[in-house]
Formats: structure tokens, sequence, C-alpha cells
């Protein structure tokens, strides 16, 4: 049993009051264009939009014990005495220390000598700009003469230039400092229009914008000369390294307290108005944003905002169900982490460098999944944003990137499984919000202008390409990869350290993908749903007929006597098969087949699932395979250039769990599926923190397997397609709640020893209250639902009106 702190579920945030966690955890901050990473120890970095190319501030990944960031000291006048209120960089001991992160905010918190320093870190609504707001209390009953000392070190706008191209940076860097306020301004004088700046409260107080003049030589962040000395000198950078530190002396009688507030912002100004009349930068705009949050009043009230923002938002769906874990990873966490991925995609996290990857097309068509009841305007946007970036072909590019929006030629295409990501997320918008109309949006190919067509005819090409792609068994072939970015089935590749993303194909028309065959067959199903809702009975029996077609190959070649194949190799061998001596089952074609319906009738649904969880089942989840390839195999790619049990070579891969879990409901199997659900929820493993290493609040996209050294070790907390999936296999499959086009199907699978569960969901703009009784000792169906006090005829709740409140009472009798 080891924990590092506790969820205040009231509060919805999550305590960590020990110094020790075994990696930093962290935070988010920013919901919309302006974002920030924060550490439970104040460090991490800011950006806007792209964590690459607008990279405010520097960041070593990795640096022994966090990398600091966000540099915040205190100082004792009359002692010398000198500390970090976040502990970090200095380490010198703090008591009291507590951090709490929330919805879009942190506070960290502690006292050292009775004096107390609390900072509350957030990104109000709307702005481009991170608020530190600091209050300082004397709990002393002596006088208390001290100086706070805030610092930024700026990053040189691209984080990939910043980190390797010293003989050009090192001379670049400029700053400007104006009554106060500190601009970063590199690079602004030739073809930037935006600078970053830090500011305080304090426009009187000293001021260093050069790191060494206010480390001195040879020293850390850890204990800067200008702080040990109690004077910042006013230094201005000339290239090197320019920071922004600014110093505010404070003298508090006992029990005072005190309000300081630092700013790190972004601003861009237009073109034409860049310069003042003195040929400096033009900082209107920025003073007049400045002066409003430095306001300590008008901080709070920024941040009461964000916090009633989030609650409003995540209040689209509350449970209250007989597990503690459930209720506070589905209300709180869950929602929350959704939101960031949906944000930030794969781009910036401690395991995400925030240089390397653009928005994923079938990550953020998942990602979409988990979010679209909570912020569906943005879904819209995303979806016609990623529909955009389709190739005339129907294929996708695998990545695009966020300032362009356009595909990321880097990576290209070919990863077969892409395309049909855009079925699935479009399908769940549309039964979200029955915007049927998004499907007529004039979307282009590529990028290009004058290439438009309907966004249903998107849907159409990417169904078809997997149809013009198939291999001897009448399975899709698997191009680059599938969903599983490391089984790469055409790569052979032998450079040392070739990406198996990029290396050319030896593409022979050969490999093929079970798991894409089921996804195509799952797709075919929604596809004919769209179809039918548009009013296009034909094209539905089509869709229908494909995906027949499909299901059936997968059941004559794909199926391998005791559970689902995985693929068919380069040379036409079976992957995942029992006649393999490693790698003989894999979890991702037993969850995607049997979501798609395959072999519920003819029980090899239940065979495969049972073979899963005899399998690939351990304490800590489902491995993704078994055995792990103990040796490197050409013919398979990345997967095998794992160690055993790390990572897709038989890690408990977070995301394929909950496909087992939807796959369990559709076989009424409740206990199974909350099983499987409840073993890698995080809040379920938080008393073994020191084991699963990762924060306890949000999902991992692994969890070391039993081949590895370390079993049961999560790791790439955050930005994970796990986070929508468990979502919706929590919400809409085993409680049931799931969106239709006609309405709110109620259909729970429920484990045994439950009596109900309640819930609220919000739906197109009605509230609807739910509550689900059934006896115990059974699983069961719903027999009956009353909407209203009156019995509805099915179990599809029609949708009410906008600004309607529906109660919706269900019976499971068996
Ligand atoms: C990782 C995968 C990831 C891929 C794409 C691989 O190294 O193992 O999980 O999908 O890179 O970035
Ligand atoms: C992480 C990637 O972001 C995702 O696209 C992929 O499906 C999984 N890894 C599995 O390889």
């Amino acid at each position: 049993m080891s924990r590092f702190g506790h969820f205040d579920d009231a509060a919805r945030e999550y305590v960590i009051t020990r110094l020790d966690t075994p990696l930093p955890w962290i935070n988010y901050l920013g919901t919309e264009d302006f974002f920030g990473i924060v550490s439970n120890t104040g460090g991490g970095y800011a950006f806007f939009e792209d964590a690459r190319l607008r990279r405010l501030t520097r960041f070593r990944y990795h640096a022994p014990g966090d990398g600091g960031g966000r540099f915040l000291y205190a100082r004792d006048a009359d002692t010398a005495d000198v500390w970090c209120p976040t502990w970090q960089p200095a380490r010198v001991d703090v008591e009291d220390y507590r951090c709490r992160h929330g919805l879009g905010y942190t506070v960290i918190g502690s006292v050292r000598n009775g004096v107390e320093v609390e900072t509350r870190y957030f990104v109000p609504l709307g702005e481009t700009l991170e608020v530190w707001r600091v209050r300082v209390t004397n709990r002393r009953s002596s006088d208390a003469n001290l100086s706070l000392f805030a610092a930024v070190e700026f990053c040189l706008w691209d984080a990939w230039d910043d980190q390797t191209n010293f003989q050009r940076n090192l001379s670049t860097g400029e700053v400007d400092v104006r009554d106060g306020l500190i601009l970063h301004t590199t690079e602004y004088r030739e073809r930037r229009n935006h600078v970053a700046y830090f500011a305080s409260s304090d426009r009187g107080g000293a001021f260093d914008t050069d790191r060494d003049a206010f480390l001195g030589t040879y020293r850390g962040w850890d204990r800067p000369e200008a702080v040990e000395r109690g004077r910042c000198g006013g230094s201005i950078a000339h290239g090197w390294f320019p920071i922004g530190a600014h110093q505010v002396d404070l003298s508090l009688r006992p029990g005072e307290g005190r309000d300081v507030v630092f700013l790190l912002g972004y601003a861009e100004n237009p073109p034409e108005g860049k310069f003042d009349g003195t040929g400096r930068v033009a900082t209107e705009r920025i003073r007049g944003t400045v002066d409003r949050f430095v306001d300590p009043a008008e901080a709070d009230r920024a941040l009461d905002r964000l916090r009633d923002h989030w609650v409003d938002l995540i209040g689209a769906l509350r449970v209250s169900t007989p597990n503690e874990h459930v209720d506070r990873i589905v209300n709180v966490w869950n929602q929350y982490q959704c939101m960031v991925t949906f944000n930030l995609s794969r781009s910036a996290s401690l395991f995400e460098s925030g240089v390397g990857r653009g928005m994923g097309f079938r990550d953020s068509c998942q990602d979409v999944l988990g979010f679209v009841h909570l912020a569906p305007v943005r879904a819209r946007e995303r979806l016609l944003d990623l529909a955009a970036t389709q190739l005339p072909s129907g294929g996708a590019y695998h990545q695009y990137q966020p300032l362009t929006k356009r595909g990321n030629d880097a990576i290209g295409s070919g990863f077969n499984d892409d395309p049909l990501w855009l079925i699935l997320a479009v399908a769940a918008y549309a039964k979200e919000t029955g915007d049927l109309g998004v499907l007529d949006e004039a979307v282009p190919y590529g990028s290009e202008p004058g290439t438009e067509s309907p966004l249903l005819e998107h849907l159409w090409r990417a169904f078809g390409s997997t149809l013009e792609r198939l291999g001897p068994h009448g399975l899709p072939l698997i191009g680059r990869a599938d969903w599983n970015d490391c089984l790469n089935l055409n790569a052979f590749s032998t450079e040392p350290g070739e990406s198996f993303q990029t290396v050319p194909q030896h593409e022979g028309g050969v490999a093929e993908s079970v798991f894409i065959g089921a996804q195509f067959v799952l797709a075919s199903e929604e596809l004919a749903r769209l179809a039918e809702v548009c009013g296009r009975p034909d094209d539905a029996v089509s869709a229908r007929e494909a995906g027949e077609r499909m299901a059936a190959a997968v059941g004559n070649h794909g199926w391998d006597g005791a559970w689902f194949r995985r693929a068919y190799d380069h040379s036409g061998e079976p992957v995942g098969s029992s006649t393999n001596d490693e790698g003989q089952i894999w979890i991702e074609p037993q969850g995607m087949c049997v979501m798609a319906g395959i072999g519920l009738e003819d029980g090899l649904a239940e065979r495969a699932l049972d073979a899963v969880a005899e399998r690939l089942g351990t304490p800590h989840g489902l491995v993704l395979l078994d055995p792990p390839y103990a040796r490197y195999r050409v013919e398979l790619g990345e997967i095998s250039s794992y160690p055993p049990g790390y990572k897709e070579n038989g890690a408990v891969f977070s995301h394929t769990n909950p496909w087992v879990a939807i796959a369990e409901t559709r076989l009424g199997r409740g206990d199974r599926a909350l099983d499987h659900y409840l073993r890698i929820n995080p809040s379920a493993r938080e008393d073994r923190s020191d084991v699963h290493r990762c924060e306890p609040y949000v999902y991992a996209q692994m969890i070391a397997g039993p081949a590895a050294a370390a079993p049961g070790e999560a790791k790439n907390s955050w930005l994970t397609g796990s986070a929508a999936w468990n979502l919706v296999a929590i919400s809409q499959w085993i409680l049931g709640i799931r969106p239709e086009h006609e309405g709110l199907r109620i259909d729970p699978c429920l484990p045994a020893d439950w009596e109900g569960f309640e819930a609220i969901r919000r739906f197109r703009g009605a509230t609807y209250r739910i509550a689900v009784r059934k006896p115990l000792g059974v699983t069961g169906r719903i027999s009956s639902i009353t909407v209203d006090g009156r019995t509805l005829d099915g179990i599809v709740v029609p949708s009410a009106p906008a600004g309607a409140t529906v109660t919706v009472e269900g019976t499971i009798s068996t």
C-alpha cells in the first residue's frame, strides 16, 4: 500500500502531499490556444498552440528529479535563508507541502520558518497567458522581511531548433524591458509578429533578463546568485540565454498576507502595427491585458470563471454507482483527460516532447469519441479539419500540423486503418448531436481548394479505399501498419535508427490485417446507419453487403481455432496463431471483432474472449499479446524491437483493454466487463502508486506486463487513446447510456453485485436523469423503461427538446 496523496472528490482535485512522487506528476493548464504542463513541484513549460513552433519556455526532459520551469524563490532578508516554495529546484526542506491538481489549474504551497507561500497556476479562459497568483503569509510572531524571485527561461520559439542550432541561436536572443514588463523579442525585429512576456504585479521591482547574470557562472537554477545576494541586477540579454526574472520585496507583519501576481504570456501584433513610434515593440495591447490580470482580485475572478467552466463542462455526464473508482474517474478525471487529449493529441507531455508529433489522424478521430458529448461544436470543427487532410484516394495522412492544418509529408500515409476511423468518429458525432448537416459540409481533399466534396462522400471514399486494397484472403492490406503502429509487416528494417514509420515499404500486396477487417465491419454498420438516416436506403444496403462479405472473410480466414488471428505477413504466414512460437494471441482482433458483432451468433466471440481472459489476463490488466517476442523479427518490425513486456510487445496497452470490456458487454458478461475496466482504472490502482508510478488520476498508455522487470509499472501517462475508449466502455456499454441517431439508448450490462446506478446525462441540450435498478446476483438486461413515468416502447429514449429535463427509470429483472 503506497500513496503519495489522495483524491479530494468534492473539490475535484488530486492532492499530492509527499514530495517524493515516483515521477513528476503533472497537470495541464489551458483550454484553447495557450497551454502549459505543470508538475507537482512547478516544473514544465508553456506554449501557444504548437508545442514545437511556439514554445515559450525551455524544458529539459528527464533532467534528474524534474527539469524545473516555473522558478520561484523566497529569501529571508534577515537570515539570507533561500528556498523554493515549490521545493524544486532548490530542494531546501519545506513543511506542509501540498500540490492540488485541479481542472485546468494547479496550486502548490508550503511553509518554511513560518512563512507560507502558495501559488495558483492557471490560464484564464480566452486568454493567452498563464497566471501565477502567489500569496505570501507571515505566520511568525515577528516581522518577516522577504523577497520573492520569479523566473522563466525563454525558449527561442522553435523548441527543436532551440536545442540543436546553437551556432545561430546563441546570437539571436533579444529582450526589451518596459516599465517592469519583460518582453522576449527574439526574431520580432524581422519575421515574427509575436512576443512572449513575463510581467510582475510590482512594476518597480528589480529584474534580470540574462541567464548568466541571474544564475552566476557555473551555477544552476538550484541556487541563483542573484537570489542568494538578494538582488537582481537589471541585466539585459544580448544573445546567449534570455530569461525573465522579477524580484518583489515584501515586509510582512505577524499574520499579514500579501498577494503577488506574475504573468507569462504570448501576444501577437498586426504586421502593420508591430512597432510603436520609437521603433520598439508595440505594447499597448499587452499592457491592457497585463494590467488587468496582475490585479489579484481579477486573477481570482478569472480562476472562479475557469472552475465554473469546467464544472459545467463535465456536468454533461455524472454517475453515481456502487463503485467509487468508477464515479470519480468518470465524473472528473476521465472526462478531463479526454479534453486534454483533444487539445493536445499526442504532442506535449513528459513522454511526448512537443517537438515530435503533429495531430494523429487515427488518434484525433478516436479522441472525438471521448469528448464529443462535452464539446460538440469543437468536435465538428476537428472532424472537418481531419477530413480536409484526407487524400483523394480516400486514404489519409497519418498526421497533420496544428498550426497549418495540413497533412504532414514527413510521415506520409499508408496506415490502412486510418481512414476508417473517420467514419466511426463522424458517426459518433452525428449520434451525439443529431446534426446530419455536417455530412453535407463541403470539404477539400489534401487541403487543396477546389477539390471539395460533401463530408459524406469522404466517408464513402474512406470505405472504398479499404475495398480497393484487399489481399489474398479478401482481408484488408495492412500497409505500413494498422492501429498497432508497431506491426510493420512490409518494413523489413535492418538499419539502426531507421524509422519504422517512414522506411520505404516492400509492399507485396500480401500482408493483411484481420484487425482492419473487423474495423471495416464495424464501420460498415455505422455507414449504413448514416445512409439510412439520410434517406438513402440503397446505400445502406451496399454498405451492409460489403460488411457482410468482410465479416465472412474474417470468419473464414481470421479464425485460428480458439481466437482470432492478428494478420498475415508478407509471405502469407499467419500472425497471432497457435502455430507461431511467439505472439500466438493478440488482443486487438478479439476486441475489434466482437465489438463489430463477428462471432456473436456462432460462439466464436465467447471463445475468443475466454482465450483473452486466460492468456492475456494479469492483475494489472490485459496484455497486448502472448508470448512476447524475445528476439527481433524483421518480418514483423517494431513490435519485436521492444523488450518483452514493454509497449506493444506484451505490456498492458491500456487502449485495447476497454475494447475487450465492450466486447464482454456484447456477450452480456457484466462481471467480466467491469473487472477488465477496473484493473486499469487509475484510481483503483492508487494504493499501488509505488508500483504504478505514474499519476493515479489519469490513464497511462502502458503498464508493464509480466515479462518485464517491473510488472505493473506504468509509462506514457495522459496523451493516450485509452482516455476516450475507457470513457466509452464504462459510460456507453457497461452503464449502457449510448447515443443513437434516434435518441439515447439505455442498455446497461452490470456486474451481479450491483443493485443499479444513477446518472445525469446531457444530450442534445436536454438533461436526462437516469436511474437503473436491478436485483442482486444477476447481470440481466433492461426489461422496461419509463420516461417521465410513462412506459417506453423499446429502450431508446427519444431526444427531448433542448432545455427539457427527462426522468428515465430502467428496470433489469432477470
Ligand atoms: C510506439 C507506438 C506509437 C508509434 C508512433 C512507436 O514507437 O511504440 O506506440 O504509436 O511509435 O509514434
Ligand atoms: C500510440 C499511437 O498514438 C496510436 O496511434 C497507436 O494506435 C498506438 N500507439 C498503438 O500502436
